[in-house]
């Protein structure tokens, strides 16, 4: 692979063992791949914690140890997704969460500082700020699937779908050049025309989940969508990234580089076409849905919930109460949760019994409960309901939920009141 001279020092030592660590793992990542070259990145997205597990037996503690030894800091525009804020300690402590992982996420706070990087603390990096925006056509490193998937899709920004990579990323600002940062990989293969009637950002989480079922690691050019707004367009990348492992889909009118389905296509044609109708949408419902039941666990905001979601709940729950034996989580950036306690909806969600947290239960800390359900595996969060698919696909992996309901958030809110998915 083509090297610049700087890249070849930062290898060989120069700029330090992390620098040296981080190269020298992009490097071989490229080979992997068959890159070229390495680019210049304009911004990164990471998971401190990945690190951690990259190196095995490491923790927090030695690298925050190494991190000021060596000062190094990040080359380029680096938010992070910590997980887990001050808004959330609450909560940590509800459910048991041991006193060594709240300690290890403060470690994770406290390298970031020192590192340069920004804790956003979100998994919707593209919903909070401008340190998470680069412009359209630009190269960046990204975590997330669900995150990527929006970068490529409505940013028209270029990342592959990251891990511990998007770190050494961060600490050089290099990256191979491969996967999708390179034009012949990001043509259209399926042609999906759709017919069906989208109705909430619910439907596009089925929808993505169809879609993503059957494009698998391919890209698929989606026809007939009109201009879904932010949280279906959330919904609908997330989706896709669970059913398959799309990280670009092609919006025709939307994608920036995909004004029609010439551009979408490069010139060509696809190698085939799906129409998709109510039928396909209701298939996917009926999949992760069981039959009417009591439910104990509802959760909204997956990704995180938009300040536009958050109205929205707090106009659902105006006035009511959730059922004595139902929990509501209502996930979201910090960043919107400062904001909807100045627009009051935080009272207004708060009066009705729903939680508000900037966290979410697939990473931490736990289900709602007596014990933290990672650690306690008899333990189970009851019959589940949700909106998104992202969440409803893991609760059934990872969260031994009884039933799961996936559904619109109207009926999510108003299940959630009566005690029962109606
Ligand atoms: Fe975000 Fe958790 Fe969903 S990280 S995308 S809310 S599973």
């Amino acid at each position: 692979m083509e090297l610049t001279r700087t890249d070849k020092e930062m290898r060989d030592g120069k700029f330090g063992r992390l620098s040296a660590e981080a190269m020298d793992f992009l490097i071989k990542f490229g080979e992997a791949y068959d890159a070229r070259n390495m680019i210049d990145l304009d911004y990164a997205y990471v998971y401190l914690a990945d690190i951690n597990i990259w190196r095995k037996n490491s923790n927090s503690h030695d690298l925050l140890e190494e991190v000021k030894k060596e000062k190094v800091k990040c080359r380029i525009p680096t938010t992070s997704w910590i997980v887990g804020t001050e808004i959330d300690r609450g909560l940590y402590v509800q459910n048991c969460y041991p006193q060594e992982s709240i300690d290890q996420i403060d470690k994770e706070t406290e390298i970031c500082r020192e590192l340069g990087i920004i804790c956003i603390n979100t998994c919707t990096p593209y919903l909070v700020g401008d340190m998470a925006t680069p412009a359209l056509g630009s190269h960046i490193a990204s975590i997330e699937s669900s995150a990527v998937t929006y970068f490529n899709s409505i940013q028209g920004t270029r990342c592959n779908r990251d891990g511990i990579s998007a770190f050494f990323a961060s600490l050089t600002g290099r990256y191979p050049n491969f996967g999708m940062h390179l034009d012949e990989n990001r043509k259209g293969k399926y042609l999906f025309d759709i017919k069906a009637e989208l109705n909430d950002s619910a439907d596009y989480s089925a929808l993505g989940y169809y879609i993503g079922k059957v494009s698998g690691l391919d890209v698929p050019v989606l026809k007939g969508l009109g201009r879904p707004s932010v949280e279906e367009a959330q919904k609908l990348c997330s989706a896709m990234a669970v059913g398959g492992a799309v990280s670009l889909a092609h919006i025709i009118g939307v994608t920036p580089e995909a004004p029609n389905e010439e551009a979408a296509f490069h010139g060509d044609r696809p190698v085939e076409i799906f129409k998709v109708t109510n039928k396909e949408i209701e298939t996917v419902y009926d999949e992760f849905h069981s039959s009417v039941d009591d439910i104990h666990f509802v959760c909204l905001g997956c990704p995180h919930a938009s300040i536009h979601d958050l109205k929205k709940y707090a106009e659902l729950y105006d006035g009511r109460r959730v059922a004595d034996n139902v929990t509501v989580w209502v996930m979201t950036a910090p960043q919107n949760i400062f904001l909807a306690e100045s627009c009051g909806f935080s009272r207004i969600l708060k009066n009705a019994g729903v939680t508000l947290l900037s966290t979410c239960p697939m990473v931490n800390p736990g289900t709602p409960g007596p014990i933290h359900t990672f650690t306690n595996r008899e333990y189970s969060v009851g019959n589940f309901a949700t909106n998104s698919m992202k969440l409803v696909y893991y609760a059934r992996n990872c969260m031994r939920p009884g039933k799961t309901f996936l559904g619109r958030a109207e009926k999510c809110v108003e299940s959630s009141i009566s005690g029962k998915w109606l």
